[in-house]
């Protein structure tokens, strides 16, 4: 495979991350996506990136160093969402984009980082196991109304 590039994401990418999130999901969702890039906008820059390959994205990673919401000190970031495209898994784009993220979050102050799975979702569990993310002490609590 070529050079994988990871840059900071861009309006213009738009239609690029909903077709990798239609091609993993299985059904396109442009206005989930639209609302999400509109607030990427107000997040942290460059946690949120996407790869290239050949010039084409492949990959994308949405993320954010948090402020002092919910008694959240600012030494924690989040990642969002992270998606390769299904032809370009496996090659390590993820990977890169968690790495790069990680670099810019540390260089802001943060610390910690949380992500939220869904423990069915083996293939992200995997992943994240692997890149050395562990269960965390915050408690996820829900309440169906
Ligand atoms: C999880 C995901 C991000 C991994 O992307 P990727 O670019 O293929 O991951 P990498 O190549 O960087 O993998 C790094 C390591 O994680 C592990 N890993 C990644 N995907 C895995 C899988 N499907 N099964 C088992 N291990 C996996 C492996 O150890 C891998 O290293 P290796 O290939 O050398 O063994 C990708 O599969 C994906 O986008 N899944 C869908 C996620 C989703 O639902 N997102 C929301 C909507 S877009």
């Amino acid at each position: 495979m070529e050079e994988i590039i990871i840059r900071a994401i861009k309006s213009g990418d738009l239609d690029a991350i909903v077709g990798i999130d239609a091609r993993v999901l299985g059904k396109a969702r442009p206005e989930y996506w639209e609302t999400k890039m509109d607030l990427s906008q107000t997040r942290s820059p460059m946690a949120s990136l996407v790869a290239e390959v050949g010039g084409k994205v492949v990959g994308f990673i949405l993320g954010d160093a948090s402020g002092w919401e919910y008694g959240i000190p600012e030494t924690i970031g989040y990642i969002d969402t992270i998606g390769v495209d299904p032809e370009y898994q496996r090659h390590g784009v993820a990977r890169l984009l968690v790495r790069e993220m990680i670099t810019h979050l540390r260089k802001v102050g943060v610390r910690t980082i949380y992500t939220y799975v869904n423990w069915r979702d083996g293939d992200l569990l995997r992943f994240f196991d692997q890149t050395g993310f562990v269960r965390g002490d915050m408690v996820n609590l829900e309440l169906k109304v």
